[in-house]
Formats: structure tokens, C-alpha cells, sequence
């Protein structure tokens, strides 16, 4: 027998039992006559005590261990004289009286405690060891919670968990694909699913009404904090549903995975917003809602003071600092030139202290007096006390960078706060997005989404108006989950098709499958997806997904752990008759 016990359970209630531990060195100290050894596993550390007076061989022995040697150790359970009670294990340690070197180690690359001196490449290069780590290890732990209570609560309400195929062929979701050659067919492709979008749809088809499944998938996208290439969804589909049937059935999931996971109960419905408003109050689809700091449009009372600047503008917009009418020059200089960045892309950035005592100081006090900005502080129902700051320009550009700006005021002053959670649903996006580079409308979610039935005669007449029965699952400013009813009809989903600039013919050639089963009934229909890692990253109170994945890819799409992507053999390629060009890429 390898153990008795693991590294994180014995307690006092065991003193004086036999007990065999098996683990990996993380310390060892030598107290002169006493040498005291942590030993570390999944569960846990256990101090073991080796004394020089009553076995100087062993303590010798024990003298000798490095970092992570991996040991087996047989001894007895004993009140420890100098309690760490900051550990389950900390009021005992075992008096060793055999010890077996099980492996030995090189020395680790860094060390491997709660902080770290390893760099990210570092960590990654050695992840196996970065996983022994106890924040990363908890991270994967919270991780399988996380899955286990989604199959749980999924299975209780009638779900069904299928896994759909991996080699499948390309769909269009907006990202590139990844693909495979085949073997057996030389010169042609698998592609690997952006989501099993079209696979449940035909699971709906075969009449499984109610399916789930925690599934792969894989999306040749720029990567960021929140994204990787390869990632995980809760991906779900339902039958005979409209919109708030499957809004309810989601909300019911988020608030038990919620309770279950951190303890915290939503009594009140999510806030459902539609996309409009979304864009108009907080310039963005996935609003931050633990603070408000709401846009207010001030174009109308700003422009025609012969200020230029508000005057050539199509938006002048506001938000209003809560009692940050004390930011100095310096303070406000780095906001401007927060403003001006070019990722956010504004040309200045103005402000409006509204002074404990009623009077107003302004960057702008050239052309506004103090009667005029106070309609502005009015228009923003603002305070004494407060700041308002005001960008200006074309409007689309401007609310983006008024929600940057709104974001960084409420970083600063502590407003975002991790164990504040605030989901909310937005509703009503707009089926289409013309790209004005391509010259063509895109569907902004996929192209099986559903526009609302009040919107069908649109699609042909004036599709940009279209809304779509789309909606996402929004917490904290970050898109945990998105989904839609489908389109169930093949006249319809072929009206799609044609209006995102398939011809007939293409149509059928990538979506004959899809078109060809919804001949044969196919049921009304809607489903959802949710980030799981995304979901799992922010019940951990962080922002980067990569620190919940066992294994993931760094920011150039890389593996370095198995150094990979990389090149194959030959013969590899021979077999799939393909040929690598030269990059002439420049
Ligand atoms: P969508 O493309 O919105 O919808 O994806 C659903 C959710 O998956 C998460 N997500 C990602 N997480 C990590 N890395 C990525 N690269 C990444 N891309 C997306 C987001 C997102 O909300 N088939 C549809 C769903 C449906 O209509 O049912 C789909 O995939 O949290």
C-alpha cells in the first residue's frame, strides 16, 4: 500500500495512529538536532519530523531530499509543539520512521509556492509543475465543480448530454477555421466546429428536445484575455421554446450555479436590456452593471455656443464622476490621454467640476457659462461634488469610447468590485451588420438566427433594420453566454442565405445538410452557448481564462509546453499529398 492517509486530512483526532503519506518535497528545514520536511499532494501539506537523538540515519536520509523528490513516508501522528493553525494539517506533524525515496528531481525552474518567480513563459513551458501550484490547482479543481453541478442541474431538468463529432465541416460563425486534412481524401478538409451550431440544430430534428453538452471548440481568432483558440462551451439547444422560455431555463441554470458555486442567491429576476439601449446608455453590448455612471446625450443644450468641436460633432455625450470633483490637472491629463489612445480613439477628452458650492469650472468656460453648464450638470442629474467628463464626435466611435472612458473611471475609483455580480440579459440585437469594406451584410450572431416575426417583411425590403431574435447573457461586462431562436423554416433560412450574399448553389453546398433536414420537419427551436471557461474564470474573480484551462495556448496561438504548432514530417505530407509554399509574404 503507496498510503494510508492524504496530505491534507489528519488532525488531532488521529495522534497516535500509524498512518504512510506519499507526496512531493516542498521544504525542508534543519533545526539542528530536527529536520522538518513539508510534504505536499492534491489535498494538502503535512509537516514530517525526522529526529537526529532517535534515528540519525533517517535524518540524514532526510537531510539529503530536494524540492519535489517524491517520498513515501511511514510514521506516527503527534501533537505538534509549534501549531500552524492556518493549515487543516497545522496542529500535527508525523514523527517519521521510514522513508522511500519514490523519484527524485531536478531542480524546478521556479518555485513552486502561492507566489511564484516564474515568468508566464516559464510557467507555461513547465505547466505540469505550474499545476501543482495551489491557486492553479484550485483554479482546475473549481473547474470540474463548475462541470459537475452544469451536468447535475441540467440532467434534473431533462437534458440530454450528446457529444457531437470534432471532424466536421466548416460553418460560419465569424471566426476563421481550423482544419484537417484528410488522408483518405487527399486535397480535401475537415474543419474543426467554431460551436456545434448546426449539429444541434439537426439534434432537434431527431426530436432530442432538450440537449446539452460541454464541448470543444475551436476558433482561429486573435487572442485576448477571455479568448483562446481552443475553448470550452455549455452548448444547449431546446424544442418547441420561444425567446423567455429559454431565457428562463438559463436564468434558473446561472442562479444554481451561482448559489451552489459562490453561495450567492439572485431573488429578482436579470435585467433583460435590449441592444439599443445596451449601446445608447453604456456603449456596449456587454455592459458592466456594478456601477452606473449611464451615457447622457448632451448634443442638443452643447452644440451652437460656437464651440467647433461640439459643433461639428454628430454625438456629444456625458458621464457624470460621483464626487470626483477634486481630480487634479495631472489626473485629468491621464485621462485625456487615456481618451486619445489610439485603440480608443478620441481627440480630447472634456471636463466639468461641479464645485461643492454650486459653481461650475470648466475646460470649455470660453464658450459656456456657468447658466449653460449647469443645464449640462441638470441634463446628467448630477451633484455638487461631482465631475463630468464629455467626448464628442462621430457617435458610433464616441459611445466606444465614452464605455472605455466609463470603464476607467469606474476601475479607479474601486467600482468594479469581484465579488459584486451583476447578469443581465441583452435582447433584440440587430440580425445584420453591413462591413463597409466587403460591401456586404454579415449576421451579426450566425446566419441560422431567427429575426423577430415583426421583422420578417424587413429582411428582404430593408434588412439592416432587421432585429434578431438574439440574446446574450451579460456579468460583470463580459459576454458569458450568447444564443437565439433559430430559423426553423428552409424558405426562410434560403431568404438568409441570399440576403448574406450566398448564391443558391453555395448555399447548398455548405448548407445542404441543414436545408435538406429541415424538409423533413423540423421543430421550432432555440438554443444558447455559454463561455464555460469564461463563466468558470470570473466565479474565480479573474479576468484572463487561461489560469482555469490545464493546458493552454499563449497569446500567439502557441503551446509551449509542447512546443506546437509544428512542422511534420515528409512522409506526413506526402500522405496527404500536400505541398508547403514559400512564405513571400514580405
Ligand atoms: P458565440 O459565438 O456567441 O455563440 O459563443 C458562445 C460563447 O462562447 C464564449 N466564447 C469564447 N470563450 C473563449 N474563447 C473564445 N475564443 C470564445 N469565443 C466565444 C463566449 C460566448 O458568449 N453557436 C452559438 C451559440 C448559439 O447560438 O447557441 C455560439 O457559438 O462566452
Amino acid at each position: 500500500m503507496y498510503r494510508t492517509h492524504t496530505c491534507g486530512e489528519l488532525n488531532m483526532k488521529f495522534t497516535g495512529n500509524d498512518v504512510i503519506l506519499c507526496g512531493w518535497v516542498q521544504k525542508s528545514r534543519d533545526l539542528g538536532g530536527m529536520t522538518f520536511v513539508d510534504l505536499r499532494d492534491r489535498y494538502g501539506i503535512t509537516q514530517l519530523v525526522f529526529n537526529m537523538e532517535t534515528n540519525s540515519l533517517l535524518c540524514e536520509k532526510a537531510r539529503k531530499l530536494g524540492r519535489e523528490f517524491v517520498i513515501q513516508a511511514k510514521g506516527k501522528v503527534k501533537e505538534r509543539s509549534n501549531k500552524n493553525l492556518k493549515i487543516i494539517t497545522g496542529e500535527i506533524e508525523i514523527d517519521v520512521e521510514e522513508l522511500n525515496i519514490l523519484n527524485r528531481s531536478e531542480v524546478p525552474p521556479f518555485t513552486i509556492e502561492e507566489e511564484t518567480d516564474g515568468g508566464e513563459e516559464l510557467r507555461m513551458k513547465y505547466r505540469y509543475l505550474d499545476l501543482r501550484r495551489t491557486t492553479v490547482k484550485n483554479n482546475i479543481i473549481l473547474r470540474h465543480r463548475v462541470a459537475q453541478e452544469v451536468r447535475k442541474h441540467m440532467d434534473s431538468i431533462g437534458f440530454v448530454e450528446v457529444e457531437t463529432p470534432v471532424l466536421i465541416k466548416s460553418t460560419p460563425e465569424g471566426a476563421r477555421d481550423f482544419v484537417v486534412p484528410s488522408r483518405m481524401q487527399p486535397g480535401t478538409f475537415y474543419a474543426l466546429p467554431q460551436s456545434p451550431q448546426t449539429l444541434k440544430q439537426l439534434l432537434m430534428v431527431a426530436g432530442f428536445d432538450k440537449y446539452f453538452q460541454i464541448v470543444k471548440c475551436f476558433r482561429d481568432e486573435d487572442l485576448r484575455a477571455d479568448r483562446q483558440p481552443e475553448f470550452s462551451q455549455i452548448d444547449c439547444e431546446m424544442s418547441f421554446v420561444e425567446r423567455d422560455d429559454i431565457l428562463n431555463t438559463f436564468e434558473g441554470l446561472a442562479k444554481y450555479l451561482f448559489k451552489q458555486v459562490k453561495g450567492i442567491e439572485f431573488s429578482e429576476p436579470f435585467m433583460r436590456i435590449p441592444y439599443q439601449e445596451a449601446m445608447e446608455f453604456y456603449g456596449s453590448d456587454k455592459p458592466d452593471l456594478r456601477f452606473g455612471m449611464r451615457f447622457t446625450e448632451i448634443s442638443g443644450i452643447a452644440k451652437g455656443h460656437d464651440f467647433v468641436v461640439f459643433d461639428s460633432s454628430e454625438y456629444v455625450g456625458a458621464i457624470c464622476a460621483e464626487g470626483c470633483y477634486e481630480y487634479t490637472r495631472k489626473q485629468l491629463d491621464e485621462l485625456t490621454e487615456f481618451v486619445k489612445k489610439p485603440q480608443i480613439g478620441a481627440k480630447g477628452l472634456i471636463y466639468v467640476r461641479y464645485n461643492p458650492d454650486g459653481t461650475l469650472k470648466s475646460s470649455v468656460d470660453k464658450f459656456y457659462s456657468p447658466e449653460e453648464l449647469l443645464k449640462w450638470a441638470v441634463a446628467m442629474n448630477a451633484k455638487p461634488g461631482d465631475l463630468l467628463l464629455v467626448l464628442a464626435g462621430d457617435k458610433k466611435k464616441t459611445l466606444t469610447a465614452l464605455s472605455e472612458l466609463r470603464l476607467e473611471m469606474g476601475s479607479r475609483l474601486g467600482l468594479r468590485k469581484r465579488d459584486l455580480f451583476k447578469p443581465l440579459w441583452v435582447v433584440d440585437f440587430p440580425l445584420l451588420e453591413w462591413d463597409e469594406e466587403s460591401k456586404r451584410f454579415y449576421a451579426m450572431h450566425h446566419p441560422f438566427t431567427s429575426p423577430i416575426p415583426e421583422d420578417l417583411d424587413l429582411l428582404e425590403k430593408d434588412p439592416g433594420k432587421v432585429r434578431a431574435n438574439a440574446y446574450d447573457l451579460v456579468i460583470n461586462g463580459v459576454e458569458i453566454g450568447g444564443g437565439s431562436i433559430r430559423i426553423h423554416d428552409a424558405t426562410i433560412q434560403k431568404m438568409m442565405f441570399k440576403v448574406l450574399g450566398f448564391s443558391d448553389e453555395e448555399a447548398d453546398d455548405q448548407f445542404g445538410f441543414l436545408l435538406n433536414a429541415f424538409k423533413f420537419g423540423a421543430p421550432p427551436h432555440g438554443g444558447i452557448a455559454f463561455g464555460f471557461d469564461r463563466w468558470v474564470a470570473m466565479f474565480g474573480g479573474q479576468d484572463s481564462i487561461r489560469d482555469f484551462i490545464a493546458f493552454p495556448k499563449n497569446n500567439s496561438g502557441r503551446d509551449v509546453m509542447l512546443d506546437t504548432p509544428s512542422q511534420i514530417s515528409v512522409q506526413q505530407l506526402n500522405e496527404l499529398r500536400l505541398l508547403i509554399k514559400p512564405d513571400t509574404r514580405g
